[in-house]
């Protein structure tokens, strides 16, 4: 795909309350999944900051022009992603979790990595990762996917998938355009797997150890999060995720823009202001 058709990438700027309402365990009650996203959710702000910068490295004047636009919005959005992320570090602070002692080697990680990995591979990591995020964002999209939990905490997942579906393809073509590499791209993938999925569970254990729970009552909690888990819908992530080693991969062939866009209702984020149409909203 030479030319593919360029969209948008909007930069919005949602607010959220992150405050004493939004109770410990916020998704279905469920301990061991709210550590999931919270693990997620602490690893955010630095990765997405290592993004911006590993695009930033490899963007040339000569790249196609609307891939320059794209580009822009996606260095808007993940700022702002981290942004909102950060501002929920302090919401986890006063829940009286202890997180900056793991905040404190993750960024170090990050600073050691965006200096001393070559550019080329920081930016094939990062098409990676964004694969996940998008990937995983999607899944999060689906009607039923993403249900009984705290509305702000919702409404800040949403709003962070639909945005990954729409800036999707930018890390991907900034490489295709700059490194057109196939082992480098699956290298990049690997090493962000391994990397998103390592640090994401150590936070997750990190929360999870100063619940003071017993082992059996983890576990309990993990079967009870496993069978809310749709079979179709990790299916389609499997399937996702193999898909990026593919020669031909190009993120646009999964075409999840129109789920994206019809749930921005949801997250109050529907206006023409925003650039974007909302045909694609199915009939309430
Ligand atoms: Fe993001
Ligand atoms: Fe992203």
């Amino acid at each position: 795909l030479l030319n593919p058709p360029r969209h948008e990438v909007p930069v919005r700027k949602p607010s959220f309350q992150f405050d004493k309402s939004i109770p410990n365990h916020w998704i279905d009650d469920n301990v061991f999944a709210t550590h999931v996203f919270n693990g997620l959710n602490l690893v955010f702000p630095d990765g997405e900051r290592f993004f911006i910068q590993a695009v930033r490295d490899r963007l040339r004047d000569d790249l196609e022009p609307a891939l320059r636009e794209q580009v822009k919005g996606f260095v808007g959005q993940e700022a702002r992603h981290a942004h909102e992320h950060e501002r929920y570090f302090d919401t986890l602070r006063t829940q009286g979790y202890r997180i900056d002692t793991f905040l404190g080697h993750f960024r170090r990680f990050i600073r050691v990595s965006t200096r001393w990995l070559p550019a080329p591979l920081r930016l094939a990591m990062t098409a990676g990762a964004e694969h996940w995020t998008a990937t995983l964002g999607a899944a999060a999209l689906r009607p039923g996917v993403m249900t009984n939990l705290d509305p702000t905490m919702e409404r800040l997942i949403l709003w962070h998938a639909l945005e990954e579906i729409e800036h999707k393809n930018v890390a991907f073509d900034v490489l295709q355009a700059t490194h057109p590499s196939h082992l480098l791209r699956v290298t990049g993938y690997v090493i962000a797997t391994l990397l998103l999925f390592g640090w994401t569970g150590f936070a997750t254990r990190m929360l999870l150890r100063q619940e003071r729970l017993s082992r059996t009552e983890i576990a309990t909690e993990r079967r009870r999060m496993r069978a809310q888990a749709q079979p179709a819908v990790l299916r389609t992530v499997r399937q996702s995720a193999l898909a990026y080693f593919r020669r031909d991969f190009h993120p646009s062939q999964i075409d999840d823009l129109p789920l994206a866009h019809s749930r921005l209702p949801d997250i109050g984020l529907a206006d023409a202001a925003h650039g974007i149409t909302t045909e694609a909203t199915p009939a309430a």
